[in-house]
């Protein structure tokens, strides 16, 4: 795990894609109303005689009472009384309006207010027209509760609404396709049925989508294709069926893509190929099938593939994944693949991950690999490959414990040095020595054999049993000189 973290942690810092921060990374990029954002240092921002609009008032003490939070009730002005969980700004006339509310205790810095048992989701939110942001974590966890079609007549301002593990069953109101300023949509890990309603396709401004740990099925709608601003897609650990649509392609903004752990079925489209700026494609635990398209070696931006675990058939390495030049991992354990690793993988120079365990990949390992400086993981256990491992005793050092070759058809370690004998070294590897030169060396070799060798991959071993030889000649020499001479 903590390998995989590795790797992870940049692709998702890059992507600014971390599913839990992204409501607060993405800033709108223009003020709809003739609001403007300042931000939320204290009362002194305030003109003394501004106050809260009274209808709005009146609503966040509906909302708040709903949530199990009365003591808000007993606030004079609410936007003045300040709370962690309310933003108000100031319009012309100095009156205050809400824009954004926030429930749940995220971390423990960040302490909204948290929900009572029995909390829900008041209706009077639509008395708020102001509203941009709505941030409900954990909420409704006790009394599962539908996400209520209300929501949706908060179009005109409505920016982001998370609804994360907020505890919500039933299905996806068509609804909040009508919510057409939304930016952010986070539903995730909550217990939502049924299919994606087409109408989402209409969120044009939409750059965050995660819909990911519910319960989700049938297809991924081609309605997809109406976000073109959208930067990520996280549908992971839901029931999605039938296949990836081509028309995700057409949601060119994309930077993190990931449907892993559904039951998607069919190839991996070609029209992926357009999505120019994606760092990660996740596609892992599906049921997809191969060929793996060539047209993925287009996305220069790649940062991570991850296709284990899916049961492709009998695909191949194609020979365009040498194109992929910013990427850093590659995982495609357990997909069927077949044929040879080819040499031009030996150009992903930032490559810190390469796993391609249990697959029947056969041939040889290409030299280009040992090229790879940056490799820090690299699992090539349970194929039929063959030949010598073309690593340098540096880079095995390197790999040291992250380096897996074992069940492989025919693998072997050639050290650059002579060796007599399989010292049991390599045995960590899975591997043993490539086959020794003549075997008549070996012998005159055998019995000056040196135990105390450095293991795993001793540098001057052979070098020394050299010397010990030539030693042991001398002093034979020596003492049978001495015997001669004696003798006389
Ligand atoms: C909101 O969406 C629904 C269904 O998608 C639609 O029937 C309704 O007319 C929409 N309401 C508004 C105010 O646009
Ligand atoms: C690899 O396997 C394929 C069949 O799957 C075979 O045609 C090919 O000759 C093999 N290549 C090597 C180098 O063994
Ligand atoms: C090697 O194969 C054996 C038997 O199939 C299996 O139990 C073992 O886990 C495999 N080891 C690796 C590292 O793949």
């Amino acid at each position: 795990m903590g390998s995989r973290l590795d790797w992870f942690i940049p692709v998702v810092v890059a992507a600014m894609a971390a599913s839990a921060m992204a409501y607060t990374v993405i800033v709108p990029d223009s003020v709809p109303s003739t609001l403007v954002d300042t931000p939320q240092t204290g009362l002194s921002i305030y003109t003394d005689n501004a106050h809260t609009d009274p209808n709005e008032q009146q609503a966040v003490y509906d909302i708040m009472k709903a949530t199990g939070n009365g003591w808000a009730t007993t606030i004079p002005d609410i936007c003045k009384g300040r709370w962690h969980g309310i933003e108000c700004v100031p319009d012309n006339n100095r009156i205050l309006h809400v824009v954004s509310l926030s429930f749940g205790a995220l971390s423990d810095d960040t302490a909204f207010p948290t929900c009572e048992e029995g909390a829900y989701i008041s209706p009077s939110l639509t008395k708020l027209p102001h509203i941009r942001r709505l941030f409900f974590y954990k909420c409704c966890t006790d009394g599962p509760q539908p996400i209520l079609s209300f929501l949706g007549r908060l179009g005109k301002s409505l920016e982001s609404l998370v609804l994360r593990e907020n505890g919500h069953v039933g299905i996806i109101p068509e609804e909040l396709g009508n919510l057409t300023q939304l930016k952010v949509l986070d539903l995730h890990g909550n217990g939502l049925v049924s299919s994606i309603p087409n109408s989402l396709g209409s969120l044009s401004n939409l750059r965050l989508l995660d819909l990911s740990e519910n319960k989700l099925e049938g297809q991924i709608p081609q309605s997809i294709k109406g976000l073109r601003k959208l930067n990520v897609l996280n549908l992971n650990k839901n029931l999605f069926h039938g296949p990836i649509p081509d028309q995700i392609g057409c949601c060119t903004s994309l930077i993190k893509l990931d449907l892993s752990s559904n039951q998607l079925t069919g190839p991996i489209p070609d029209k992926l190929e357009s999505l120019k700026s994606l760092l990660l494609m996740d596609l892992s635990f599906n049921e997809l099938s191969g060929p793996i398209p060539s047209t993925i070696g287009e996305l220069g931006s790649l940062e991570a593939l991850v296709l284990k675990g899916n049961q492709m058939g009998s695909s191949q390495i194609p020979e365009s994944f040498g194109k992929l030049r910013s990427l850093m991992a590659m995982v495609m354990s357990n997909v069927g693949l077949s044929g040879p690793i080819p040499e031009s993988l030996g150009k992903l120079s930032k490559l810190r991950v390469l796993h391609l365990d249990n697959n029947r990949l056969n041939g040889t390992i290409p030299k280009s690999l040992s090229e790879l400086g940056d490799l820090s993981e690299l699992r090539l256990n349970q194929n039929k490959l063959t030949g010598p491992v073309p690593f340098t005793k540096e880079m095995l050092w390197r790999l040291g414990r992250n380096i897996h070759l074992s069940n492989n058809s025919g693998l072997c370690y050639s050290p650059e040095e002579e060796r007599e004998e399989d010292d049991g070294s390599l045995s960590p590897l899975g591997i043993k020595y490539c086959k020794l030169k003549t075997t008549a060396h070996i012998s005159s070799h055998r019995h000056l054999h040196l135990s105390n060798q450095i293991a795993p991959f001793p540098s001057s071993s052979a070098a020394m049993s050299r010397r010990a030889y030539d030693l042991a000649l001398y002093l034979v020499a020596a003492l049978l000189v001495l015997v001669w001479f004696l003798a006389l």
